[in-house]
């Protein structure tokens, strides 16, 4: 099945293929998912075979209206009310105890449950018109980059699958994971809202550290975002890094800058191609063009890429997880 352009037929299609059990690859404002029937254990089972994602971690059940939350997750304290009125739709997920209508393998025998309403009119209907929640991880094979386009989901996933094609997504990182365990409130993943702006409703979360976090959300080892070419975060004078800069000799070198030119760096390169993630130095515009181009690195067959670090703060922060855990097992 190939890609199909969004419109009343192919969504009306792929609610018909959710109903029935069957795989839909389709566009949120993050990334794109890969989409089940989230009460359906025997298609939720489908994407873990699809994606070759280890059992174990536990999927995001998305839904299309605020008060469905209830139906699927334990809760009183009035402050996530506050959350999802401030940030529903939008890139904020939150984990809570679950309810018994969500099926185990949605939550990998977790007792909490990941839930969020995504803010992108084509997933919206295309939950409401399937009448159920659907259960979506990114849609690539575990390990490899998040799709931003659809083009991106028919590489890591192939062509038997119903991908409905909503153009670019517009955040670009998948969302903020928020966790609640006895009134504390804990960031499980940095992503598309800042923690900043969460905080202002919470106070202060907790952060785990990285050790602590990866049993409970398993997609956060390291290794998670890699591409298939090494990347390595260098500082942006390159200056404690020449001795490594000097033995690249020709190697093709996709140079992954943040706001502008770095001469330091690229006087000492031979062979490189080179992509700016905001000229104006937009944090926003910078994660929406990450992913892309890293992808657009591995398309051009680059021997590895090098990129300078962003300031980890506001949407800095995803931005730097996401590619310190693309660097981790690369460490110069
Ligand atoms: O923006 C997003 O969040 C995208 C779009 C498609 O919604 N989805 C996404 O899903 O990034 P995925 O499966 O690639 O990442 C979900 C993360 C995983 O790290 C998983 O371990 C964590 O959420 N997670 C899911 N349920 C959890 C739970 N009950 N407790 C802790 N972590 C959980
Ligand atoms: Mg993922």
């Amino acid at each position: 099945m190939p890609i199909y352009k969004y419109d009343d037929q192919s969504l009306k299609n792929a609610a018909e293929l959710i109903k029935k059990g069957e795989l839909v690859a389709f566009p949120t404002e993050t990334v794109y998912g890969l989409g089940a029937d989230g009460l359906n254990p025997i298609a939720v089972a489908k994407i873990f075979e699809k994606k070759n994602r280890p059992a174990f971690n536990p999927l995001i059940l998305h839904i299309a209206d605020k008060n469905t939350l209830k139906d699927y997750a334990f809760y009183e304290d009035p402050i996530i009310d506050k959350l999802t009125d401030k940030f529903w739709p939008g890139p904020l997920t939150l984990v809570l105890p679950k309810k018994d209508t969500v099926p185990d393998i949605v939550t990998s025998g977790n007792e909490t449950v990941a839930i969020r309403m995504p803010n992108n009119e084509i997933a919206l209907r295309l939950i409401t018109l399937s009448e159920r929640p659907i259960a979506a991880p990114s849609a690539n094979k575990f390990g490899h980059l998040s799709p931003t386009d659809a083009e991106h989901v028919s590489k890591s996933l192939g062509n038997d699958l119903f991908i409905l094609d909503g153009g670019k997504c517009a955040v670009g990182l998948e969302s903020t994971i928020i966790g609640y365990k006895n009134g504390i409130f804990s960031l499980l993943r940095p992503g598309g809202i800042p923690i900043e702006e969460i905080e202002k409703i919470t106070g202060a979360l907790t952060i785990k550290d990285k050790e602590e976090i990866s049993p409970e959300s398993p997609g956060q080892l390291p290794f998670h975002y890699s591409p298939e070419i090494p990347l390595y975060i260098i500082n942006r004078s390159g200056m404690s890094d020449k001795n490594f800069l000097n033995s690249l000799g020709n190697k093709k070198v996709g140079l992954l800058l943040f706001k502008e030119d770095n001469p330091d760096i690229e006087s000492v390169l031979h062979n490189y191609s080179k992509k700016i993630l905001s000229e104006s130095g937009n944090l926003a515009e910078a994660a929406a063009n990450l992913f892309k181009f890293l992808h657009d690195f591995e398309k051009e067959k680059v021997d590895l890429i090098l990129t300078e670090p962003v300031e980890p703060s506001g949407l800095g922060l995803a931005i730097m997880d996401r590619l310190k855990r693309a660097a981790e097992r690369y460490k110069i």
